[in-house]
């Protein structure tokens, strides 16, 4: 039985807890396999409730559904227990979420040196969320990372610690001249927070290939966004993981075979948070117009997202990186009042016009956007059930948005709400 990949196809903040919840019912697993908590996936419950998760999958709030932290995923402790017990106080079932052994733990060090580097960095920065993703992904890779697991072994937790900070603690003082931090203060810290999640540290990737050989079905949920992504996306300008597709066999341990279907969330229209790139940036009224009409304000950071139009050259982009079989377009709604929607369609580059991602980072940042206008529609779309319950010209939008990326739009969000939901295709 299959395993289905839902991915960011922009640069986040699409809607992929909304999409997730939706799907929620269909699956019996659901995984996060990379980033940590510079997510921030907003769900809205038919109860009008909602709930804005970073750490967690957004299966927790459906009942029945065991929800994996996985290995690709990097965990600060402190956040993990705030986010606990807050849905805890909110009457959410929290009983059924596994943690990767493997998975590595965000140190106050990571935090305090996301933290520094940024700043140092000035007009140069990258505009992190801060929450030491960077530098844990970096230790990682170094080999030098702490892991779930070293929760376990308190000996070996010390000398991983002690080994970390003295660096570290050079790097912070001598060069950022801050405080450094105390090798018994962080190990204690983090060994009172482990006890009181020991009991949900798994072999997830076990798990997972075990719930698979009995038919269930698994949802693997990507933060962040396929122009996020350390590889495909717009570097240095990006997360340090792969939310893109291939991210999800690594983070979970699930072999690519077993997927069937990804599932790109896709926006109307385009945001942004943080710096780089962004060629249909919309810098006057009318992006401020789509930041108020959107709500496009950070989840994890409260910044103000940036925004732009809808950009078909990342969403063709999005469908080949990523293997994308189905679209689901979000925000549909938000578009409703304009007379005319642009759409970027090609960009052109010093002076050639191409309909594909330039090589380099150098052209994408010369990238200027050639629009096609549609016309939009007045009506309020919010009610629609069917898609023929849309107005002509947003139909006409989401027909012209689908020839233009490649992949069919299955399912399209008229509100934040789980029924405000069109399904065209059945695709899960
Ligand atoms: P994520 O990080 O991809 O999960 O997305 P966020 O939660 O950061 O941002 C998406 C925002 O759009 C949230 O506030 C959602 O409640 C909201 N949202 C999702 N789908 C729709 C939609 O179809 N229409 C409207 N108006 N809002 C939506
Ligand atoms: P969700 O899952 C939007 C951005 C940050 C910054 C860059 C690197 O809600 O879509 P990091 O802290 O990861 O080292 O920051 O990535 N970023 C996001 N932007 N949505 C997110 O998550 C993001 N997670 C990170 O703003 O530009
Ligand atoms: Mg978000």
């Amino acid at each position: 039985m299959p395993a289905i990949v839902l991915v960011g196809a922009q640069w986040g903040d699409e809607g992929k807890g909304k999409a997730t919840d939706l799907l929620a019912d269909r699956v019996r697993w659901v995984v996060r396999y990379q980033g940590g908590n510079n997510a921030g996936h907003t769900v809205v419950l038919p109860d009008g409730q909602d709930y804005a998760l970073h750490l967690i999958p957004s299966g927790i709030l459906t009942p029945g559904i065991t929800n994996v932290i996985g290995n690709g995923v990097v965990i600060d402790p402190g956040v993990l227990l705030d986010e606990l017990s807050g849905l805890e106080e909110r009457g959410v079932d929290t009983d059924r979420l596994l943690i990767s052994a493997d998975a590595h733990l965000i140190m106050p060090y990571h935090v305090a040196i996301d933290k520094v580097t940024e700043r140092y960095l000035g007009a140069k920065r990258i505009g992190t969320t801060g929450r030491g993703i960077g530098p844990c992904y970096q230790d990682k890779i170094a080999r030098v990372g702490v892991r779930v697991q070293d929760l376990l072994d308190e000996k070996i937790l010390r000398q991983k610690v002690e080994a970390a900070l003295e660096f570290k603690n050079q790097v912070l003082v001598k060069v950022y001249n801050r405080k450094g931090l105390d090798v018994d203060e962080v190990t204690d810290t983090v060994l009172e927070q482990g006890e009181r999640f020991a009991h949900r540290i798994a072999d997830t990737r076990l798990e997972l290939n075990r719930a698979l050989e009995r038919g269930e079905t698994v949802l693997l949920e990507g933060s962040q966004g396929t122009l996020l992504d350390v590889d495909h996306g717009t570097y240095p300008f990006v997360t340090s993981s792969n939310p893109t597709s291939g991210g999800a066999s690594a983070g979970s341990g699930i072999g690519p075979g077993r997927i069937s279907t990804v599932l790109g969330i896709v926006k109307a229209y385009t945001t942004r948070v943080g710096s780089g790139p962004f060629p249909t940036e919309l810098l006057d009224e009318s992006g401020e117009d789509l930041r108020k009409s959107g709500g496009e304000f950070g989840v994890t950071t409260g910044r103000s997202r940036r925004t732009g139009w809808f950009d078909a050259v990342i969403g063709r982009y999005a469908a080949r990186v990523n293997g994308i079989t189905d679209y689901f377009l979000t925000k549909l709604d938000v578009l409703s009042g304009l007379e005319r929607i642009p759409v970027c369609v090609a960009y052109e580059v010093d002076g050639f016009r191409t309909e594909d991602m330039p090589m380099t980072q150098t052209e994408v940042h010369h990238a200027v956007p050639i629009y096609e206008e549609l016309p939009g529609w007045a009506e309020d779309i919010s009610g629609c059930r069917s898609f023929a319950d849309l107005p002509a010209n947003a139909r006409a939008y989401v027909e012209r948005l689908e020839e233009l990326m490649g992949a069919r739009i299955s399912a399209i969000g008229v509100g934040p709400g789980r029924e405000q939901t069109i399904v065209r295709h059945e695709f899960a």
